[in-house]
């Protein structure tokens, strides 16, 4: 039992740190629990902010800035949505008796790539795509040409969504590779780059744990997915694994578990290559393919993850027909002006559509999602994938 953490009694102030489409569905299961929602991120009119009670505009690097909020709002619990996070504060503040989900701890090792993966595959030995971490271009060319090879991900260590990260297929590549993950680095830091392993892998999935303050863990229907570019373009539940790859999944998550403190969601990616399954990363917070649990089931791993760290009871869960969930992008650049379609998505058999309220677009920013039921998962899949489709995004 954690006994740092407040006894569970409501309503209590959560602050949101990163105010994306996760954070707005985190905002409205509080809501639905009378929890009081500050929502901090480096631009206006984010999504969460946008139903929260409370928003400051800050860059979340900035420990300075964060800390002054934290003074300001007094809140019960910290929620680190998004990667961009001065973790040091987080630590100090966690130590001074905010508790942040699931902790600063596992909060820290999970937001940068090099972090995990030594934990993960160095200290643990469980199997990850072959890694490196170069510290200049030329470092790169090295560590591609004599121990990674080619084809191979070169990665920044901090993002998300695909920026600053490329496939290399060959040494002439390297250069524009470097720049484009090196230019992510943080301000006043050395350029550090991760490169790895390509897996030719036959599916990915993600699997949700819930870990509650007792320790107890559950594990969610796994959810597979499809990404484009490095970014999320549909997920669905539940993923086909045999149950020796189920097994294996499993087995891995509960053992890194082990090493990241905390009660709430926790999202293992892996890559199933039909003779292997490979750990990817995780993390510490819903995942943007968890999105399906929308529609997939009861309790959505927004509710879990509100549940787990407020210490309330988590019932077995109960899930509907299959489900799904694919993304309405934006095409260009602009103001969003209005979403046309909308209607016809919605004679989509099942579909319900959640626009984030984004106040600007640019070619695929993750607009929104449609989500759909099925009596199999590939029904579930068309419906998402055609009423994700039928929604325009009017930029202006
Ligand atoms: N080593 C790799 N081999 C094959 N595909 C990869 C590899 N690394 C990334 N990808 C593809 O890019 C996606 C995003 O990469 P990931 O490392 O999960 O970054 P992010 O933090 O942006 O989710 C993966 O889900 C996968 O589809
Ligand atoms: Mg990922």
């Amino acid at each position: 039992m954690d006994t740092h953490l407040p006894e569970p009694s409501l309503p209590t102030t959560i602050l949101l740190l990163g105010a994306g489409e996760l954070g707005r569905e985190l905002a409205i299961a509080s809501h639905n629990l009378g929890i009081r929602v500050v929502a901090v991120d480096r631009y206006e009119r984010a999504p969460a902010m946008q139903v929260a009670h409370e928003s400051e505009v800050l860059s979340l690097l900035d420990g300075a800035a964060l800390r002054r909020v934290v003074e300001r709002f007094r809140p019960s619990y910290i929620i680190p949505e998004m990667e961009a996070i001065r973790t040091e504060t987080l630590e100090e503040l966690e130590s001074e008796g905010i508790p942040v989900a699931p902790s600063a701890e596992a909060t820290t090792l999970t937001l940068n790539r090099e972090a995990i993966r030594r934990v993960v595959a160095e200290e643990m030995g469980i199997r990850t795509p072959a890694f490196a971490v170069a510290e200049s271009a030329e470092e790169l060319r090295v560590l591609c040409d004599e121990t990674v090879g080619y084809p191979c991900m070169v990665k920044s260590l901090w993002t998300s969504s695909g920026r600053g990260q490329s496939m290399v297929t060959g040494p002439a590549r390297l250069e524009q590779a470097w720049v484009f993950a090196a230019e992510e680095t943080r301000p006043g830091v050395t350029p550090r780059v991760l490169v790895e392993e390509f897996i030719d892998f036959r599916g990915e999935v993600t699997l949700l744990a819930v870990r509650e303050r007792d320790g107890k863990i559950t594990f969610l229907q796994p959810i597979g997915h499809r990404q484009e570019f490095g970014a999320y373009r549909e997920s669905w539940m539940p993923a086909a694994m045999d149950a020796a790859e189920l097994e294996a999944a499993t087995a891995m998550s509960r053992r890194i578990l082990g090493r990241l403190p905390g009660p709430g969601v926790f999202g293992f990616e892996f890559y199933l290559t039909g003779t292997e399954v490979i750990f990817s990363e995780l993390s510490a917070r819903p995942h943007d393919t968890g999105l399906v649990t929308l529609c997939s089931q009861d309790l959505s791993q927004f509710e879990l993850h509100l549940r787990a760290l407020l210490g309330l009871p988590i019932p077995p869960l109960r899930y509907r027909t299959p489900a799904a969930s694919a993304v309405i992008l934006a095409r260009s650049d602009g103001d969003v002006s209005r979403y046309e379609g909308v209607e016809r998505a919605f004679q989509v058999e099942t579909a319900q559509v959640r626009l984030f309220g984004k106040p600007t677009g640019y070619p695929m920013r993750r607009m929104g999602v449609a989500l759909a039921n099925g009596s199999s998962v590939e029904e579930a899949r068309a419906r998402a994938l055609e009423a994700a489709g039928r929604v325009d995004v009017r930029l202006g």
